[in-house]
């Protein structure tokens, strides 16, 4: 593993912290500090602005602008794209003493603290600016409510040891850039403090007002400019101030509901007026999150203080507010992925709400079946038929405009089917398996039995031309996880089927009839999942990734200077693909997926053959390798891929966490516990734990929801303790031992 941490933040159980301004790290602070409440994300951007390099970035989920029209000679390849558009700026502020603009890249500043929470969710700021007439503190505090997703607010506190003229303007300000363009948006209203923006190539908007509370003698005047409204203050101060603001946002996404959002704007901000019960309130939302989904590691602060970043930020971005919404792979951090969803929401994603919220992980699968039009249309632009879901999207719409990625990657059609079966596992829900899951399940065969071909002699089954998840192999053959991912799909249609008719759920005949049933599809499907072509050696026991692969000229990885990481921005785009260099797992991606399926030998041959090819260059890699090296008894390898994960970000192992977080990641780093360390496996019929600790921990333990009980499993050098709340007893498997948990199970190591 050539690539390695770049830490400059401290390191501590529930917060993160920058000590000292870093400017030229300012862009990876500002993703690392972003809140977002999954309604609307910001990131830890110097509100009141700066000149060092700062990506200003407020956005708004499901609000976004569609791309320029094409006219590509292909067909299949996107015509247009689109992309979640930095919105409305509700923190502008600008500040001048003594006539001078603050910007703290250009002035003399001592004591910089920036400071995240993670047990309220604020982010706060302090410095203190030194002049040649003394000296100003500034404390700046910002968050957004988790309870009212509608509210945001930002507290400037100010002092000094003498009375400085202070010059404060406080925007709602629709002028943020885009990737360093102006923005687009078109003005609809301006009301003393209020403003509603419109996007113009979707017709959404976006309305935000907001209300100042500072002392009562202090006069102020409002202003608007073309795209922005605000306050000015011009005062002389004494000892200190401090002002709160208070802003409410409302957007409506269709684009006819103007007057109502305005309406609800309004409304909203009267009836938030105080600021500190209202921090409060965040507080008791955390605080009662914790309880129920801490992860607590004793022995190893720097993945304590990692696992709980990523918990924090993925509960942040997505915790089922809108069933609308999905899980972008920066979540609401930056514009890099443009927003968007990919395979990784079902595939890295869905594990954590399946165990902490079903509610939200069927939500997350209804994405999928609202935007089921837009996989069927995908389908037939691809010349096949049935439901072929996007690779990049907000709106279910196809959006990668690279083809070799959005026409040739099946996974995302799979994954949505593992989702499915997933959910199905943990949850038991049968009637979500049959109103919805069905009707998803036969579309995606459909697809895949038309996508799908055999051989000359019709000896096999398979894909040709596609891209499986490792993406440094552009269009191969019979790549092993897809063939081998198709197949599970197709069994798990034809099980399904069978278990709907017999049930007799009416819901059973209406998809039926929607999905224009015929039954020589049962037979289609059934020879195609076994015929299904799966390049595998059982003399060696591995399975080759595709077609071919094994001849492939050998990349040494260990070889590759770290400046050259990212590489997709240091080397020509075609070296990256002459070789046999991985860039996430593929047959371990299967490995770990239908883990029941494959005895220990082969996970530990194919671990020892893969790994090393593996450069990691998708954050999604580390979690699932250490998740397998845990398995196959590599244990120090495994922590190691387990620090790279929980702190990816926060160490900044890629080089990239300027352009935003690594959203889906994030949410891997948790199966990483749980799967990892903890053993737990859900792709069988009764849930299997195998737990086990490194040995530099002394303790670490973990909660999840499993069938309506709150287990909570500890695991120290010498024991394991599960205990439950007991609402109904759970068959578990652990060790290879089947036990019911009732209340309490303690096993010595
Ligand atoms: C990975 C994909 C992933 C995407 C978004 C890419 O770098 O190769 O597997 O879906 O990032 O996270």
């Amino acid at each position: 593993m050539a690539k390695q941490a770049n830490r400059y933040l401290e390191v501590d159980p529930w917060k993160v912290i920058e000590l000292g301004f870093h400017q030229e790290r300012n862009q990876v602070s500002e993703s690392i500090f972003s809140l977002a409440n999954e309604f609307m994300g910001v990131r830890g951007y110097l509100e009141e602005g700066t000149d060092c390099s700062s990506l200003q970035g407020c956005y708004y989920n499901g609000i976004y602008e569609w791309g320029k029209e094409n006219n590509p000679p292909y067909k299949g390849i996107v015509k247009r794209s689109h992309y979640l558009v930095n919105g409305l700026n509700w923190l502008a502020t600008k500040i001048k003493i003594d006539g001078k603009v603050l910007d703290i890249s250009k002035s003399e500043i001592q004591d910089f603290k920036r400071e995240l929470d993670l047990k309220d969710g604020s982010l706060s700021r302090n410095f203190t600016l030194i002049n040649e007439k003394g000296k100003v503190k500034f404390e700046f505090l910002r968050f957004l409510s988790m309870t009212n997703v509608h509210n945001s607010f930002q507290r400037i506190k100010i002092s000094s040891d003498y009375q400085p003229n202070l010059e404060i303007t406080l925007a709602l300000d629709f002028n943020n850039k885009h990737w360093g363009e102006p923005g687009k948006w078109q003005i609809e209203k301006k009301d003393k403090l209020l403003i509603v923006g419109k996007t113009k190539t979707t017709g959404q908007y976006l309305s935000g007002a907001m209300k100042v509370e500072t002392p009562d003698s202090l006069l102020f005047e409002t202003f608007e400019e073309e795209k922005a409204i605000g306050l000015s203050f011009n005062f002389n101060l004494e000892n200190e101030i401090t002002i709160d603001r208070f802003v409410s946002i409302y957007v409506d996404k269709v684009g006819d509901k103007k007057d109502e959002i305005i309406f609800n704007t309004s409304k909203n901000l009267q009836e938030v007026d105080d600021f500190d019960k209202s921090l409060l309130e965040n507080c008791n939302y955390w605080t009662d999150f914790w309880k129920h989904n801490d992860i607590e590691i004793e022995g190893d602060p720097e993945n304590q203080q990692g696992i709980r970043f990523c918990i924090f930020q993925l509960q942040q971005t997505y915790h089922g507010f809108d069933p609308l919404n999905n899980i972008g792979a920066k979540g609401l951090t930056g514009e890099a992925y443009s927003g968007h969803a990919f395979w990784d929401t079902e595939t890295f994603c869905l594990p954590y709400y399946l165990y902490t919220n079903l509610t939200v992980a069927k939500d997350l699968l209804l994405y999928r079946y609202h935007t089921l039009p837009q996989a069927k249309a995908r389908a037939l632009m691809l010349d096949c038929v049935g439901a072929c879901y996007p690779i990049a999207t907000l709106n279910g719409h196809e959006a990668c405009a690279l083809w070799q990625h959005a026409s040739l990657q099946l996974q995302p059609s799979t994954g949505v089917a593992y989702g499915i079966y997933h959910y199905y596992q943990v949850s038991k829900d049968f009637k979500f398996l049959v109103d919805y899951g069905l009707e998803m399940l036969l579309e995606i065969s459909k697809f895949l039995l038309s996508r799908g071909q055999w051989n000359q002699d019709k000896s096999y089954f398979g894909y040709y031309a596609v891209m499986g998840p490792d993406e440094f192999q552009m269009m191969v053959n019979h790549n092993a996880y897809t063939n081998f991912m198709a197949r599970k799909t197709f069994l798990f249609t034809l099980e399904v089927l069978e278990k709907a008719k017999l049930s007799s759920n009416k819901s059973y005949l209406e998809v039926l009839q929607k999905t224009d049933f015929q039954k020589e599809i049962i037979e289609e499907i059934r020879t195609a999942a076994k015929m299904m072509y799966i390049p595998y050696d059982p003399k060696t026991e591995l399975f080759e990734q595709h077609q071919g692969y094994f001849n492939l000229p050998h990349q040494e990885i260990t070889s590759i200077p770290l400046a050259d990481f990212p590489l997709y921005n240091n080397w020509s785009y075609d070296r990256i693909y002459r070789n046999d260099m991985i860039k996430q797992p593929d047959v371990l991606m299967f490995l770990f997926l239908y883990n029941q399926d494959f005895p220990l030998s082969v996970k530990k041959a194919n671990y020892q053959f893969y790994e090393p090819r593996c450069i990691h260059e998708s954050s999604l890699s580390p979690s699932i390798h250490s998740i397998l090296a845990n398995e196959i008894g590599k244990r120090k390898e495994a922590l190691s891929f387990f620090g790279f994960a929980t702190r990816l970000d926060l160490d900044d192992y890629n080089r990239n966490t300027n352009e935003g977080l690594h959203l889906t990641s994030i949410a891997a780093a948790w199966m990483n516990i749980v799967y990892g360390f903890g053993g737990l496996r859900s792709d069988g019929d009764i849930l299997v734990m195998n737990p086990s600790i490194p040995s530099i921990w002394m303790k670490y333990s973990f909660k999840i929801n499993y069938l309506g009980n709150n287990i909570k499993v500890t695991v120290t050098q010498n024991q394991v303790k599960i205990e439950s709340n007991n609402s109904s007893p759970v068959a578990i498997k652990i060790w290879n031992k089947d036990i019911i948990l009732v209340d309490q199970y303690i096993l010595e190591m």
